[in-house]
């Protein structure tokens, strides 16, 4: 068993480089059995309670039989291979699979043990519970201040503009942007940096005080400092949030996450302490993911 830890070492950034060139197929003779899960999947004090979900794109079936607890203020990391539905899964999570008229979600979600897809719910209020920040910065083409204002006027969440000045500034000093902005925030979002459009749709995500942020490969268009950036940001934030975050940067799984979750063509495979995912995977796929003999 291999004892690399990606996350800290110079050899693991070298590792996940030759993983990317080499792009092998995944061991064919590797049967998941379906519905079964190594490690530990569940939580004592659960955010979102997840069982047997399934999800469907007309007759293909994405996500086969998962079942998974994210914990309360835990931050888990969504790693596996490009295709193997960490976006289709975390999308369940605040029913943005709606848009998608194919998509059909099974299965029991929950959400502080509340069916996340009753038929009754408010999926606005479930959004503004359950942020998402995106892997392209999305700002709306407004200023500084109306991007970060748009989801508290939308709720309600200011009565008067001193309160919405107070929101926006708290939000803002949070995504670590504020002194940055703060002189300009008439400005036009769109004309920031990369970098700083990320940490702005960060800032609009937490303005609406969400419990959860769900963050789809939030660094991939950063460079490595905007990147050191948001990881700082994710982990200050978990003190407040639950953050569920995909990557395909194992040192970032490893450097961000309480627990890392391994997920290969629609299976669960394996989720437990990110350490010990990346020390000493319990499953052959997750060894061989972790080691880069495919991707
Ligand atoms: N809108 C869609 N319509 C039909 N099939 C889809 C749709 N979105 C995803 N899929 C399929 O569902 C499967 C899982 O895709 P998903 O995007 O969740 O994977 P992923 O793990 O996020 O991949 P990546 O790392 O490339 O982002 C793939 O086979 C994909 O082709
Ligand atoms: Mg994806």
């Amino acid at each position: 068993m291999s004892t690399m830890n990606p996350a800290m070492t110079r050899e693991g950034e070298m590792a996940d480089e030759n993983r990317a060139q080499e792009q092998v197929e995944a061991p064919a003779e590797t049967i998941i059995e379906e519905g079964t899960t190594v490690g530990r999947p569940f939580s004592d004090d659960p955010k979102f309670k997840l069982r047997n979900v399934e999800v469907f794109y007309g007759q293909d079936r994405a996500i086969k039989n998962i079942s998974l607890d994210i914990g309360r203020n835990e931050v888990i990391a969504f790693i596996g291979p490009s295709g193997c539905g960490k976006s289709t899964f975390l999308r369940c999570l605040n029913r943005m699979n709606d848009s998608i008229d194919i998509c059909k979600v099974k299965g029991s979600l929950a959400l502080d043990d509340q069916n996340i897809y009753d038929s009754k719910r408010d999926v606005v209020e479930l959004r503004a519970r359950v942020g998402m920040v995106f892997q392209k910065p999305n700002p709306f083409p407004k200023s500084i201040y109306d991007n970060v204002a748009y989801g508290p006027r939308i709720h309600g969440l200011a009565n008067r503009k001193s309160e919405l000045d107070d929101i926006v500034e708290n939000s803002l000093r949070k995504a670590g942007l504020w002194n940055e902005v703060k002189d300009r925030l008439d400005a036009t979002a769109t004309g920031m940096s990369g970098g700083q459009q990320q940490r702005l749709c960060i800032a609009r995500a937490i303005a609406v005080s969400p419990e959860v942020i769900l963050m789809d490969e939030p660094c991939s268009a950063l460079d490595p400092i905007a990147t050191a950036r948001v990881e700082e940001l994710i982990s200050e934030m978990s003190e407040s949030y639950t953050i569920v975050i995909v990557t395909h940067s194992m040192q970032q799984a490893a450097r961000v996450s309480n627990r890392t979750a391994y997920f290969h063509l629609g299976h669960l495979v394996e989720v437990n302490e990110t350490n010990k995912v990346f020390t000493s995977p319990e499953h052959d796929l997750t060894e061989s993911y972790i080691t880069g003999r495919f991707g």
